[in-house]
């Protein structure tokens, strides 16, 4: 059983997963690969070794996906623009700081792309074809957020709609009435967060307890009642936690070895539980939860963006002053 973190294993997995033309067609559908990029980068960004990837062909790999027939981005060169490759594009954006190396009419593109997301009910659409959760207005406030572009008539029907899916039991479901899960409270946590109205929320002590209940025996987190613990949920329910103030609700010394007892000590990289095949989505995610634990000497993550604190240093506060 491992006890510490395989840091220098885990860098490696993570360049062996860019640079095995193998790998990427097999594990990496092109679908999930903007997706991908981002949680690949932020995992050297937080083992501070993000110089593993050369800057400048991760930004001309980025711009490649614009979606040229409305300005947001694919996951993948020629792809449809789609919300989840838009917010993790600008994401990878923003590690560089290099959103500035957008020119104007690519941001005003992307802006507008996102803006033409919103329904009439305040709610986000992922692409053109119309479905709706929670994670869509996330990826919409964070993008406009990072791109300075929020306004109140964006901001005001999304956070209604987000406190419409919070249930009676505290936590929020994808869409109003669909069942609790923890991923939802990060994305409908992260909304009210980065808009500042955290304070809007009912029922906040239901919701940390419900959030705490998640930890189970052997120290992991799952995302519903009776599920399996999964690493993922070492983000998901932290973040949400941390947001609300509420860290230490979580037995942190035990959920640190259930995460370290999930790397594999050959190749690198994380599993979702122990002696499961690893990926970079659960090796980003769990070495992001143990940033959140203060575990060794990880670069800090900011809760609320899921991006390195050093990154959201600049970010301007919304409502804006001077706007
Ligand atoms: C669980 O997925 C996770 C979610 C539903 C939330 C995903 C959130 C986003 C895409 C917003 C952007 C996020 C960040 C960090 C910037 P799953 O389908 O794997 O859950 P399962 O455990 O039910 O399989
Ligand atoms: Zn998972």
């Amino acid at each position: 059983m491992n006890e510490s973190l395989l840091a220098e294993k885990h860098v490696m997995y993570v360049k062996d997963l860019f640079r095995h033309p193998a790998y990427l067609i097999h594990f990496m559908a092109d679908h999930l690969k903007m997706n991908a990029l981002y949680w690949g980068l932020g995992t050297l960004f937080l083992l501070k070794h993000q110089k593993e990837f050369e800057r400048s062909e991760v930004i001309q790999f980025v711009i490649s996906c614009i979606d040229e027939s409305n300005g947001g981005f694919g996951a993948a060169p020629k792809h449809d623009a789609h919300m989840l490759s838009t917010l993790s594009a600008i994401q990878v954006l923003k590690m560089y700081d290099a959103i500035d190396e957008l020119t104007d009419e690519q941001k005003d593109r992307v802006i507008n792309f996102v803006k033409s997301m919103q329904l009439e009910d305040g709610s986000f659409q992922g692409d053109r074809f119309g479905e709706v959760d929670t994670r869509f207005v996330y990826n919409a406030i964070q993008c406009l957020s990072l791109l300075e572009a929020l306004t109140p008539e964006i901001v005001n029907p999304a956070v209604e709609w987000i406190l419409q899916c919070q249930n009676f039991d505290g936590c929020f479901g994808m869409v109003p009435g669909a069942e609790s899960h923890a991923a939802q409270a990060f994305t409908c946590l992260g909304v009210l967060a980065i808009t500042n109205n955290l304070d809007k929320l009912p029922n906040c002590e239901l919701l940390e307890w419900w959030l705490s209940d998640r930890q189970i025996e052997g120290g992991g987190l799952n995302g519903r009642p009776e599920k399996l613990p999964d690493v993922c949920y070492s983000w998901w329910v932290l973040s949400s936690l941390s947001m609300l103030g509420k860290l230490h609700y979580i037995d942190g010394a035990k959920l640190q070895g259930f995460i370290l007892s999930c790397q594999d000590d050959s190749k690198g990289g994380i599993s979702d539980r122990p002696d499961k095949e690893v990926d970079v989505y659960h090796t980003f995610f769990g070495i992001a939860g143990l940033s959140l634990l203060g575990y060794g000497d990880l670069t800090p993550i900011n809760p609320i963006y899921c991006l390195p604190v050093s990154v959201t240093d600049t970010i301007k506060q919304y409502p804006y002053r001077f706007t």
